[in-house]
């Protein structure tokens, strides 16, 4: 079968004919692949800063962000059957026994750092026609999210942010009024840096929680951000005509700021204009550049004198995917048209390469591997 692959120690990267590969327990599940999304981790891997081919293995078949059909189930499968469309989750727990995450199910956590992550590290990834996987790590989608499905994995970075969010926002235990089904983000407000597939769709998850969003972002090439924004009753506010400073004299006391970008100059100054109760949440993984100037006696006095936090999310949870499948939903009821334009191209398998080494714009960029 064909599958894209790369050769990081020759730092190559191509169509290779990889074996396909057969169930081989009972609780395993075939999947053809149909979708796969491009991130920027898959660029980077293409470009050989990053991902790691299984042990002993010339190259790793890379590609994270999936969406299948179960072709055929083994007699152990009890959760998924034939004609599912699956979302595969990416990490897999490490081997460690004392590694109490991993023991737990949440590899998300693992604590050892030798879990490893389908298409990144250390096993095979979804860029390819078929793919073996036991079934607890294949997530259901219902059939009419089948053209937007491939962004769920994008998806659960929000919801597992989220989920962490309101663990920490339980030491605030007043709600507003009036108390209404608005959501838990009810009468506050969210910014989210940075309008790509992770801005976009966590501004989307940050407004059905009822948060009032603000998408804080370069506008670059593609326009359709900001109408994105506009449509899901977000605000837009362009980066390249207010400084962060004013940014955030125009929205007022931010309570939750969604980290989308990588930058971490921005992320720093958008640290510094944070109020009282703050929570500021980092999603991205900026590359090394050289070292910025932050006043940390600013940051420190803040932090305490204002109660604000500051945390890292990586990865997901099976719950994590669940939600977002759940909240994929909603976000096609609300905004039918502003979801489905997230996805921008529709490449074929033979494509991949192209679209993995040249900027193709637009904001999230997909690889049909097959059609049902
Ligand atoms: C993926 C995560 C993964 C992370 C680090 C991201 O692009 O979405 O699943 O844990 O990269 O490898
Ligand atoms: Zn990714």
């Amino acid at each position: 079968m064909k599958a894209v692959a790369v050769f990081p120690a020759k730092r190559e990267l191509h169509l290779v004919d990889h074996p396909e590969p057969s169930r081989e327990s009972p609780t395993q599940a075939k999947v053809r692949m149909l979708d796969v999304g491009i991130c920027g981790t898959d660029k980077e891997i293409a470009s050989f800063q990053y991902g790691t081919p299984p042990e002993g293995e010339e190259y790793l078949i890379i590609g994270h962000e999936s969406l299948g059909e179960v072709l055929e189930v083994g007699p152990g499968a009890q959760k998924v059957k034939e004609g599912d469309l699956v979302i595969a989750t990416v990490r897999r727990p490490c081997a460690r026994p004392e590694c109490q995450a991993c023991r737990q199910g949440r590899q998300d956590f693992c604590y050892t750092g030798d879990f490893t992550e389908r298409g990144i590290k250390q096993r095979h990834g979804y860029l390819t026609e078929f793919v073996v996987e036991e079934e607890q790590y294949l997530n259901i989608v219902p059939r009419d999210l089948r053209d937007v499905a491939v962004l769920v994995e994008p998806l659960t970075i929000a919801e597992k942010s989220l989920t962490q969010l309101w663990q920490i926002q339980q030491r605030l235990p007043w709600g507003c009024a009036p108390a209404d089904d608005n959501g838990p983000g009810h009468c506050h407000h969210a910014l989210v840096l940075g309008a790509g597939p992770v801005g976009l769709l966590g501004a989307m998850a940050l407004k059905i929680a009822g948060f009032d969003v603000t998408v804080y972002s370069r506008t670059h090439s593609h326009a359709d951000k900001d109408d994105i924004v506009d449509a899901i009753g977000a605000r837009f506010i362009p980066a390249e005509k207010y400084s962060v400073e004013q940014m955030a004299k125009e929205i007022g006391p931010i309570d939750v700021v969604y980290e989308a970008v990588g930058a971490s100059s921005l992320a720093f100054e958008v640290i510094e204009v944070l109020g009282p109760n703050a929570v500021f949440i980092f999603t991205g993984v900026p590359g090394r550049k050289a070292p910025i100037k932050v006043d940390t006696d600013v940051i420190m006095r803040d932090m305490v004198l204002k109660n604000q936090v500051v945390f890292g999310s990586v990865n997901a949870a099976p719950k994590n995917f669940q939600d977002a499948i759940r909240d994929l939903g909603t976000f096609r009821q609300r905004w039918p048209t502003a979801l489905s334009s997230v996805i921008t191209g529709r490449f074929p398998l033979d494509q991949a390469i192209d679209l993995l080494t040249s900027d193709k714009g637009g904001i999230k960029n997909v690889v049909a591997v097959s059609s049902e």
